[in-house]
């Protein structure tokens, strides 16, 4: 919720579920932050979180969110990381379906030319175009299924499943499996590593 006197712009792709909110001081825009800056230096604080890691050309995307600020202002990054995802289940097979699963997603993002390991390579990527007074923190939750953590997993393997298929990495079988494990409230695993950057512009 903007505070009273201070300005928010909401940017996405996909406006639909921002402009629902319309809330006083809030100002949502349909813009592709790949090819396009909203008004440059003008904001204190720009903040995205899990967008980058989707974006082809994040490089383009990172400078035109950087042109945004104010000189002295503030940019949070919050980008996950694959590294940590994975099960424990006691049975082997099932961490296997779990493995092979996410190695396919892994492998579907590389060659599309996303990063799925972006989280990681934030603070460097702040570093090279010259912010300051870097700080990282990240955290990867243990998550069982069933929660909203499982429910988003599942629905991108679903929606994505013939695709993951044709890597051949993974089979019907061990997606059905993957699929049963994000089911199951006895099934506990290790969500990705949600890696959260702040850093300063030079200048002001
Ligand atoms: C995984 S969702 C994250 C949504 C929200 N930030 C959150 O943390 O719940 C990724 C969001 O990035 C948006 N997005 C992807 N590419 C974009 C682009 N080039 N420009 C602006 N928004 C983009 C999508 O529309 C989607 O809403």
């Amino acid at each position: 919720m903007p505070r009273p006197g201070r300005r928010v712009v909401a940017i996405d792709l996909e406006t639909r579920y921002l402009e629902a909110l319309d809330l006083p001081n809030l100002e949502v825009r349909c813009l592709d932050i790949a090819t396009e800056t909203a008004e440059p230096s003008s904001f204190d604080l720009v903040h995205t979180r899990a967008v980058l890691v989707h974006i082809l050309e994040c490089a383009q995307a990172l400078r035109n969110m950087i042109s945004a600020l104010k000189p002295g202002g503030w940019l949070l990054l919050e980008e996950p990381d694959v590294v940590s995802l994975t099960s424990a289940a006691s049975d082997p097979a099932d961490r296997d379906s779990m493995a092979k699963t996410i190695d396919a997603i892994v492998q579907v993002h590389l060659s599309a030319g996303a990063d799925p390991y972006l989280g990681k390579r934030v603070p460097t990527l702040l570093r090279e175009r010259g912010l300051t007074e870097i700080t990282v923190e990240g955290t990867a939750l243990v998550s069982h299924g069933g929660s909203a953590h499982a429910q988003c997993l599942a629905l991108t393997v679903t929606k994505i499943q013939d695709i993951l298929l044709e890597t051949s990495r993974v089979s019907r079988a061990e997606v059905d499996r993957f699929l049963a494990l994000m089911d199951d409230p006895d099934h506990w695993f290790m969500d990705c590593v949600m890696v959260r950057a702040c850093a300063r512009k030079p200048g002001g």
